[in-house]
């Protein structure tokens, strides 16, 4: 049944946790990793003396990362409670899970003095995260509730390999950048994976366009997918010229913190695109029934 609570409750928190994500750039851009010395209390308090500064920006990505993990725990009771799917109910102990880890990887962070695993692993898990509430918003949504509108995917290769293959294309560049913004790696790896990204994107929305015009469910996340992934490569190219632009001055320079700040967020956007396209095609577009056959029939 339809709880429009619930995928009112879903999209809450993905804003949240887009917020979140904007916060937790904001450390990183603004140098304020190490602001607050002490984890889980800042400054031996739930709440430091002053909000100044790095302070701020700390202890602020904190309050805000506390919040998401309170509505996550709500969610996933909720959905205990409530979910008459029983993957869906699982999918909620995943995200606390996820959220928890998250909370944990942050804190070493802090403890030790900002690793460079550890805040790749920060930075990639955040945007898994944003996706995983991406996909609960979907999930829970008036229109997943209608069921599939099949169709065969009689391609070659076939759609739904593709839709998977860009998914983990952008999960790669999205790991690229991490490990670019923390030092473990130059800009060109980035910039390359750029290339192949926009590229492999656009094939395969370009495929499923052709393929399923008519399909709107499919049609719309491949449009998104496509529109995302294109303002990103933008955003990232903004924020690289707004640093050497400003390679002059005493950084961070807010400008060069807003741009990096909002290509950080919108790839978690582009992420949680590739994936919703990904399920939609998993979801909608079916091997031909003679595959189905066969594939049982091996099978028994
Ligand atoms: C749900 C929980 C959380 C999410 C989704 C989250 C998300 C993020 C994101 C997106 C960044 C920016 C990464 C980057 O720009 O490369 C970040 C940075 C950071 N976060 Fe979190 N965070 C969470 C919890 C926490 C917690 C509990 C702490 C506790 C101390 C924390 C500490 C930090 C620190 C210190 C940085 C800066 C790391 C650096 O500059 O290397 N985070 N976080
Ligand atoms: C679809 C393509 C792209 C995606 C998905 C993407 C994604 C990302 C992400 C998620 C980060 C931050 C990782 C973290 O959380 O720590 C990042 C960092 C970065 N990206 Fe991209 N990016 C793309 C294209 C580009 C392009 C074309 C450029 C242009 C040169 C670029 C330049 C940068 C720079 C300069 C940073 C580091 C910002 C800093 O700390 O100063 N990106 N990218």
């Amino acid at each position: 049944m339809y709880n429009r609570w619930l995928h009112f409750y879903c999209v809450v928190l993905a804003v949240c946790t887009l917020f979140l994500v904007v916060a937790g750039a904001s450390v990183t851009s603004n140098d304020a990793g190490l602001s607050v010395p002490d984890w889980p209390l800042s400054y031996g308090k739930l709440m430091p003396d002053e909000m100044k500064g790095g302070i701020f920006y700390e202890h602020g990505h904190r309050m805000v990362a506390t919040t998401v993990g309170f509505l996550t725990i709500i969610l996933a009771v909720w959905m205990w409670k409530t979910e008459e799917r029983g993957w869906m109910r699982k999918l909620g102990w995943i995200a606390l899970g996820a959220v928890i880890v998250q909370g944990v990887l942050g804190g070493m962070t802090v403890l030790f003095l900002l690793p460079k695993p550890v805040s790749i692993s920060h930075a990639c898990l955040a945007q898994l995260f944003f996706t995983l509430t991406v996909c609960f918003a979907l999930f829970t949504s008036a229109g997943w509730k209608r069921g599939p509108e099949v169709v065969e995917d009689t391609g070659s290769p076939p759609l739904r390999s593709l839709a998977v293959l860009a998914a983990l294309t952008v999960f790669a560049q999205l790991a690229l950048g991490a490990a670019y913004r923390h030092g473990a790696l130059g800009l060109v790896p980035h910039v390359v994976g750029a290339i192949i990204v926009a590229g492999v994107v656009l094939i395969v929305a370009m495929f499923a366009l052709q393929q399923f015009p008519q399909h709107r469910p499919m049609r719309r996340a491949a449009l998104a997918m496509l529109l995302i992934t294109m303002v990103q490569v933008l955003a990232g190219i903004a924020a690289y010229m707004s640093r050497i632009y400003t390679s002059d001055s005493i950084q961070p320079l807010p400008v060069m913190v807003a741009f990096t700040v909002l290509h950080v967020a919108l790839g978690a956007v582009t992420l949680a695109s590739s994936v919703v396209f990904a399920i939609q095609v998993v979801r909608n577009a079916r091997p031909p029934l003679a595959e189905r056959i066969s594939a049982v029939s091996v099978a028994s």
